[in-house]
């Protein structure tokens, strides 16, 4: 009844559910590398002879030229990166090119092309996320005792510094570094010798191959090698956390770039225009990265929950951890490469920064802890006169520094003129000068270490 319909139809979604190649060429590169190196070794240990390996090796050489000027003919039905580079070889250079699959197999050749690959990421985040910091170095400094509204709840809270506010980010891009460099040394050991999942009877040299590859050492148990993902789960789940801070340094940019703040303006360069309504500019850039987010942390979750489940060793669920990990490690490129252009090109308003720092009582906490200090009084005491002074100040339309000492002096007698020293915004921040603390002498401190530190 179905044999007409479906005598061939299987067999096309069979590929079509079953090829990676699509996909996986990403991989090439990789893949001739780790060739090469068990070429190698599978000449130096004898399993192959040297006129073999010399074929083999030339033959690799051509075929990495072809993979990168794009002459490379990738073919579905060879399934994989894999099979279409020995398939080439074996075009090339003809009956030598079977004798390579030696004492391997896809499943270790694979594990170790993909580590490879995300390693090779990790070097080009890593080198982003410097750069970015660098770029939030320089508007710290520019900017180190420009003063600025800080905000709980995005309501004003106490005046900071602008240069504070950039380093805050600088902290968070380190530590992300320090994740990916963490990671990175973790999924540094070979895969290379673990064939399909028991290891070899060949007298193989495990220790060549992670070597020649730059791997700090052969893994330790061949089933672990060929069935764990948790190198590229490790990388996503630190992406995620970087992704997340540019995510909300993202929304500051939108926010300050809006009429109602007017913190920062944004280059033309990384901005747009409306269609439709001319005076606007749009900060699309800053909210393309700030939703990058969904596509790195999706691909986490993705991977995951490919993996829970998963019987030992290999399984070709497996395949499915490319897509996501190429998506979430060009994302995050991308974004980085983006904040780095958009911090580098802003420009921050000194003026409104200051004139919003002015307004929402900023300096209230300054006054409670006058009153703590000065008159002696217990916080909570000093805390309910604050409160009542602000609430004079709006009755008044008017700002803390203001209010003449007489109505002051109505709400608590003991108040004397020099509470007027602590209600300007620049003795505020000044007076900020514990460690970690918002001062602009603080937070050139911190920007010297980390110049030095990033060179
Ligand atoms: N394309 C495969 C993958 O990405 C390579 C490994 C195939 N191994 C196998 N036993 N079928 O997972």
């Amino acid at each position: 009844m179905w044999g007409g319909r479906f005598s061939t139809g299987p067999d096309a979604i069979m590929e079509a559910i079953n090829a990676s190649i699509d996909f996986d060429k990403r991989l090439g590169p990789e893949d001739v590398e780790s060739s090469l190196a068990h070429a190698d070794m599978l000449g130096a240990t004898g399993i192959l002879n040297v006129s073999d390996v010399s074929a083999i090796k030339e033959g690799l050489q051509e075929i990495l030229s072809e993979l990168n000027s794009g002459e490379f003919q990738f073919s579905a039905d060879l399934e994989d990166i894999h099979m279409n580079i020995e398939a080439r070889l074996k075009d090339k250079i003809g009956s030598p090119a079977g004798r390579l699959h030696t004492a391997r197999s896809r499943n270790d050749q694979v594990a170790t092309d993909f580590r490879l690959w995300v390693r090779g990421q990790i070097d080009w985040v890593d080198k982003n996320l410097v750069d970015l910091m660098k770029a939030l170095l320089d508007q710290a400094q520019n900017g180190v005792s420009w003063i600025m509204p800080g905000f709980t709840h995005l309501q004003t809270a106490q005046p900071i510094t602008w240069g504070h506010h950039m380093m805050a980010y600088v902290e968070m891009f380190s530590r992300d570094r320090s994740r990916f460099k963490d990671a990175r040394d973790r999924m540094n050991e070979c895969p290379l010798g673990s064939a399909a999942l028991a290891g070899t009877s060949f007298p193989i040299d495990r220790n060549q191959t992670a070597k020649a590859l730059e791997f700090d050492r052969p893994t330790a148990n061949s089933l672990d090698a060929v069935s764990d993902r948790d190198f590229a789960l490790e990388f996503l789940a630190s992406s995620s956390i970087c992704a997340m801070h540019l995510s909300r340094l993202a929304e500051e940019l939108v926010i300050w770039s809006s009429a109602q703040f007017r913190f920062i303006e944004l280059s033309d360069r990384f901005s747009t225009g409306s269609s439709i309504m001319p005076q606007k500019k749009n900060p699309d850039a800053a909210e393309l990265v700030r939703a990058k987010i969904g596509r790195i942390l999706g691909a986490n979750v993705g991977l995951m929950t490919v993996m829970k489940g998963l019987p030992l060793a290999y399984s070709k669920d497996m395949q499915e951890d490319k897509e996501q990990v190429f998506d979430a490690a060009d994302s995050l490129n991308l974004a980085l490469c983006a904040m780095e252009g958009m911090i580098k090109d802003l420009t921050a308003n000194k003026d409104s920064l200051e004139f919003a720092a002015k307004s929402g009582f900023s300096t209230a906490t300054d006054l409670a802890d006058w009153l703590v200090r000065v008159l002696n009084l217990p916080f909570r005491e000093a805390h309910h006169i604050t409160g009542e002074l602000v609430g004079l100040a709006e009755q008044l339309k008017c700002d803390l520094s203001e209010i003449e000492l007489k109505e002051m002096q109505r709400i608590h007698s003991g108040i004397t003129e020099d509470v007027f020293t602590v209600l300007s915004i620049e003795n505020s921040v000044k007076s900020r000068s514990s460690y970690g603390g918002t001062s602009p002498e603080e937070v050139q401190f911190q920007i010297d270490r980390w110049k030095k530190e990033l060179g």
